[in-house]
């Protein structure tokens, strides 16, 4: 699991990653807490600095379980990506249930103030950091969801959890297929954000709500058509 070769040195300015003992003893400010389902996500200071740390320790052993293999996942993309515009520092892993992360200042943003007035703004912001990941042959999974894109007072998005992740790296039989899709799934996201992000908020908000994934193939029909033409 890599987090020794990753640790973040002093000098970049972002804090070290706690040791376990470091993070049980430090005061925690919970962003989520105690859902059956979820990791515990907090902002600690062990003494050199805020940063966001996500930790299955408190779940119950089969959901323990299940979460070492996602912050095993999230803590090699976060290794394999290397440092990342758009993406928060990676401090490391704190042991097989738990890992920490540079904190984003910032919101959500879908609930940005200025997300209407900036909209093109960050939609190019979005499909640059996605045209990159396709590149690496990088899918992030979970970049649909209106909870893992942020936006920091500087007004660039960021993008969070990255546990759902999927890659082939290039020159690795399937990269280039999985290019080709990366291509046509991102497109799709960047439609869902196009949505998210549309004058007049979301038109999908107040409609009744469709099936599981089916606003995401609707997305990844349009995406289809819109390639299509180009
Ligand atoms: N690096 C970060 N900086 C600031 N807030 C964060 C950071 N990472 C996570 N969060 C907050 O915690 C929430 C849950 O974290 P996330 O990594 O998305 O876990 P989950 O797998 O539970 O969705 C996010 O939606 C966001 O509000
Ligand atoms: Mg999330």
């Amino acid at each position: 699991m890599p987090s020794a070769n990753h640790d973040t040195p002093k000098s970049s300015g972002l804090p070290r990653r706690p040791s376990r003992s470091q993070l049980d003893a430090a005061p925690k400010d919970y962003l989520t807490r105690g859902a059956p389902f979820k990791a515990d996500v907090m902002v600690v200071d062990v003494g050199d600095g805020e940063m966001v740390v996500k930790d299955f320790s408190g779940r119950a052993w089969w959901r323990r379980l299940i979460g070492r293999l996602e912050v095993s996942r999230e803590c090699r993309a976060y290794a394999y990506l290397g440092p990342m515009p758009r993406f928060p520092a990676f401090l490391g892993c704190v042991d097989k249930d738990a890992l920490a992360v540079e904190k984003i200042d910032g919101v959500a943003l879908a609930r940005a103030a200025d997300s209407e007035e900036n909209r093109d703004r960050y939609l190019a912001q979005l499909r640059s950091a996605m045209e990159r990941l396709g590149e690496l042959g990088f899918l992030h999974l979970d970049a649909r969801s209106n909870k893992n894109v942020l936006l920091r007072p500087d007004k660039q998005v960021i993008f969070i959890d990255l546990a759902g992740s999927f890659w082939i790296p290039p020159g690795r039989l399937g990269h280039r297929l999985l290019r080709r899709f990366a291509e046509l799934y991102y497109e799709a996201n960047l439609i869902k954000w196009e949505t998210l992000l549309a004058t007049g908020g979301d038109p999908r908000k107040d409609q009744a709500k469709p099936p599981r994934y089916v606003h995401g193939f609707v997305d990844l029909w349009r995406a289809r058509k819109r390639l299509r033409k180009r």
